[in-house]
């Protein structure tokens, strides 16, 4: 196993280009699966979780290559099997996007129930509800959902939960309805760019969707959907997070081949905190000064992403007075606060508020990442704390950053991997 260790206490300086979106690629990837024929999936960066999703689509009858220049080719050759199995699928829970579009077109699917998750309770419950309402017959037994549908029939669906929309459920409805037969209109869909990006994809494929990016989806079935090529678009937590190393670090860091359009509510809450932004069509530049304190309140898209609500605490914290960040997505999604702890952070956790006091400065030591996001943010507090810095169980981080060591390292970090 590895860790990192960071020497601290350097701003970042430079530019640095973003990777594909690892959420964009995973339902693209599962979309495959609905395909007669190959499709050419171009930008899927190289992360374990996308390797982890080819293992599923592989177990599931496809061919998935990954050529030398960095494209997946993915052709389905055998539809008999289609059960997605409890050992791959309880390392990812993306794995669960397999569902819908191997329902719609083989009639039956079978994938093993993700289980618990160490950001807070993830149910599947919208997932189903949409699948049903296109007359799935669903059943949970031994860790296993199974769906079965001679052909599925377009329905009105509404998504919405009790954390707002769900972006997943929403891809997999959305796949499931391009197959159906007739219309199906998707009320309180997920509107995240993930999501437009899996619609244009459906689309070159031969789907016919409307409203991809609103809270309404209208979906006219087709008989059938070709493959097609496709590339990603760039990953906007990725890039938001180098925003905010920049900006903790007290460096300047450009971030290229990105989209500002994609990170409106993260660039005004940068502003509020007195980051310097720019923003010019695919470069982002963000200076780090005088940071004061700012409250953020995470929520589904186009509002504050809660992925990108960890790396925000570790800037806060060395922020001029007292911020508030509240979690309206992942109630429990606070494992990071108490890692941070140990770097000097002064961080009050309460119910799904945690209330940050600004230090001065943070002292390395060593501390232990839950997630992915939690890891990428304790990164970021290693960055701008004097001293070494420890962080131990990367093999969260390589499920969602290609190359983070790199990238740092060529802003001027002190930062290695290491045998842990
Ligand atoms: C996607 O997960 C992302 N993952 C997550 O990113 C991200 O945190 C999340 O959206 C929210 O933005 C991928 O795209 C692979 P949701 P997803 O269904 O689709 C509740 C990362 O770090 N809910 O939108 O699984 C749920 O519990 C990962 O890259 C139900 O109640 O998330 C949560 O509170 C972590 N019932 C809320 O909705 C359901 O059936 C939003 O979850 C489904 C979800």
């Amino acid at each position: 196993m590895q860790k990192i260790v960071i020497e601290g206490g350097k701003p970042l300086r430079g530019e640095v280009s973003v990777s594909g979106s690892k959420n964009a690629a995973l339902p693209v990837m599962a979309a495959c699966l609905l395909a007669e024929g190959e499709c050419r999936i171009s930008g899927a960066p190289r992360l374990t979780d996308i390797d982890t999703l080819g293992k599923v689509l592989t177990s599931l009858g496809a061919k998935v290559l990954r050529e030398d220049g960095g494209d997946l080719v993915i052709a389905v050759e055998d539809e008999s099997k289609s059960t997605a199995e409890y050992d791959l699928v309880r390392t990812m829970r993306g794995s669960i996007c397999a569902l819908g579009p191997m329902l719609a077109k083989r009639g039956y699917a079978k994938v093993s129930l993700p289980g618990g998750c160490v950001i807070g309770a993830r149910p599947i419950d919208l997932h189903l509800k949409g699948l049903q309402a296109l007359g799935a017959e669903i059943a949970c037994e031994h860790g296993y959902v199974t769906a079965k549908a001679k052909r599925l029939r377009g329905a009105r669906v509404y998504m919405g939960g009790s954390f707002g929309s769900s972006v997943l459920a929403t891809a997999n409805v959305l796949m499931a309805a391009s197959l159906a037969e007739g219309q199906t209109v998707i009320e309180h869909a997920a509107c995240e760019p993930e999501i437009e990006d899996l619609a244009r994809f459906l689309i070159d494929m031969g789907a016919s969707i409307e409203g991809a990016g609103s809270h309404r989806l209208l979906i006219r079935g087709v008989r059938r959907l070709d493959g097609a090529a496709h590339r990603v678009i760039p990953d906007r937590i990725e890039a938001a997070t180098f925003l905010a190393a920049a900006a903790a670090t007290r460096g300047k860091v450009t971030v290229r081949g990105t989209d500002a359009g994609h990170l409106a509510a993260v660039l005004d809450r940068f502003q509020e905190a007195g980051v310097k932004v720019a923003a010019n069509g695919k470069a982002i530049t963000a200076e780090g000064g005088d940071l004061c304190a700012t409250d953020v309140t995470t929520l589904p898209y186009p509002g504050f992403p809660t992925d990108m609500q960890a790396q925000f605490m570790a800037m806060l914290s060395v922020a001029r007075g007292t911020s508030t960040i509240t979690e309206k997505i992942y109630p429990e999604r606070f494992m990071h606060a108490a890692e941070m702890s140990r770097l000097g952070a002064k961080i009050n956790v309460r119910g799904n508020v945690a209330v940050i006091e600004g230090v001065e400065r943070l002292t390395g030591a060593t501390v232990m990442a839950s997630d992915l996001r939690a890891s990428a943010a304790l990164v970021i507090a290693g960055l701008v704390a004097e001293g070494r810095t420890d962080v131990r169980r990367i093999y969260h981080l390589d499920r969602g950053y290609e190359d983070l060591v790199g990238k740092l390292s060529a802003l001027g970090a002190n930062i290695r991997r290491e045998e842990d």
